[in-house]
């Protein structure tokens, strides 16, 4: 970088000056995290809905029975991201709303919902993105993604979605971050629904990425006008030292992490694990043959959602997953430390706008010509978040990261930057508004704007004026 300070990078004027011309930024959310109205409209309940009811799955003991309220005042939220000045929104699709039961034909009010929704969008100027699924598996199918059937009934939803819609969305996102679901909520079972099956975690994995394949079929048969993706979440890995072991599982991390979720879809075959573990992955190594080329049909764009790195040390030892306590994480013989070199967000995730960079070298340097454009599709941080006497909110932390994370990926992928090979299109910001956060309940704030728990009342926050502003000023 010039001599100039970093500080240019949290100044609107410069911060817009830096933006390439027709690069896209949005703001996004999730269905389950902001509707609420989960027993209107005809809506089926989902695997989160059963999560939350059972004691002790939620930090604060809340549920997302109303959430933001966001079923009843989209109207008002379509006007927030107007006067934000977003390019696009990104939102997801509720299985449940639009095909209660995860079988059969559409919920006529379900559909109806997402239509008004995107008319609104589409008056406003802001293109909408679509996540397809984002978690909230209908509760009826029996073994959620374990089952291979799932996989089919997804592919006929998506059916429904893309005829319903498949003249508005701009952009659809398939599958949001497949090793999340897997991750936390087969393997270590701090998300629905909530297995704790470890290693015997995978068919969720091969069996969400079939669904995403046959997804993309099922959008390129009905023909759709917009440009299709998936979404995945990359975390550069990193082992603790340089001793032998944590090398081995730093590299099995990746692996189950990163690279058994974008290997298949950009290359069309499993990654080869990393040798002491190879039996750990039979599964994956059983599948039918033609799966992979299912897998592996092309992508107009490919998601990445981007919130940190990790690192890794041998042996068992953590008791703590990035996303909660999970007593099943003590029972792996890797466990995941700090990075005291960085500040933490509310979370206690460390703030690594570089890693944002690395992340995406990785991706050029792995899958090369077969890499899509990019579009980060998430990116964000929580942080208390507190209102002073007036009602304002002062996030100028939120502003930073912002800042940092947008300037970190540019740069990277600026011609002469680490990961110069790389088309990046976007940057979504995570979220709009303080929304149900998961297994933490509504303990951790990630919007641009500010949820009155009691009221549902939106209150923009510093991070909303300064985003305003930068794309005003572009
Ligand atoms: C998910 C969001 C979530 C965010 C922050 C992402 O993994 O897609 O739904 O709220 O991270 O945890």
């Amino acid at each position: 970088m010039s001599a100039r300070d970093s500080q240019w990078r949290h100044r609107p004027e410069e911060l817009a000056a830096f933006l390439p011309e027709g690069f896209s930024v949005g703001a996004a959310t999730a269905a389950f995290q902001i509707e609420g109205a989960v027993r209107e409209g005809g809506r089926g309940a989902s695997v989160w809905d059963e999560f939350t009811a059972q004691p002790g799955r939620i930090l604060d003991g809340s549920d997302a029975s109303v959430a933001t309220d966001h079923y009843h005042r989209y109207r008002e939220d379509v006007r927030l991201l107007r006067e934000l000045g977003v390019d696009t929104y990104r939102f997801s699709i509720s299985w449940p709303r639009v095909q209660p039961g995860g079988r059969g034909g559409t919920n006529r009010e379900g559909v109806a919902f997402y239509d008004r929704l995107l008319d609104e969008l589409l008056a406003a100027g802001i293109r909408p993105m679509a996540t397809l699924y984002h978690w909230d598996t209908p509760a009826e199918l029996t073994g959620g993604w374990l089952n291979r059937d799932t996989a089919y009934r997804f592919a006929e939803y998506v059916y429904l979605c893309a005829e319903a819609f498949g003249d508005r969305i701009d952009s659809w996102v398939t599958i949001n971050e497949p090793a999340t679901v897997t991750l936390n909520g087969y393997a270590l079972g701090v998300h629905a629904p909530g297995a704790t099956l470890l290693f015997d975690a995978l068919p969720s994995a091969h069996h969400q990425l079939l669904g995403h394949g046959l997804a993309v079929q099922a959008l390129r048969d009905v023909g759709v006008a917009g440009r299709i993706g998936i979404t995945n979440v990359h975390s550069p890995v990193e082992p603790a030292s340089d001793n032998e072991q944590d090398a081995a599982f730093a590299a099995l991390f990746d692996t189950v992490h990163n690279r058994i979720f974008a290997d298949p879809v950009l290359l069309g075959h499993y990654p080869e694990p990393p040798e002491p573990f190879v039996d750990l992955f039979a599964a994956l190594a059983e599948i039918e043959p033609d799966d992979l080329r299912t897998i592996s049909a092309p992508l107009d764009f490919y998601g990445l959602n981007y919130y940190f790195p990790s690192r890794v040390a041998a042996g068992s030892g953590g008791v703590n997953s990035p996303d909660g306590e999970s007593a099943a994480m003590s029972a792996l013989p890797f466990h995941l430390v700090g990075w005291p070199e960085f500040a933490t967000t509310g979370f206690g995730w460390p703030v690594a706008p570089d890693y944002l960079g690395v992340a995406l070298r990785e991706l050029g340097e792995r899958y090369g010509d077969a890499l899509p454009p990019v579009i980060i599709t998430e990116g964000g941080a929580s942080y208390p978040d507190a209102a002073a006497a007036d009602g304002s909110i002062t996030d100028r932390a939120r502003i930073e990261y912002l800042g940092d994370h947008l300037v970190a990926a540019l740069e990277a992928t600026a011609p002469g930057g680490v990961a110069s090979g790389v088309d990046l299109r976007g940057y979504t910001v995570w979220s709009l508004l303080d929304n149900f956060e998961w297994a933490a309940g509504y303990s951790q704030r990630f919007g641009l704007v500010h949820l009155d728990l009691r009221t549902q009342t939106r209150t923009p926050k510093m991070s909303y004026r300064w985003l305003q502003s930068v794309l005003s000023a572009r």
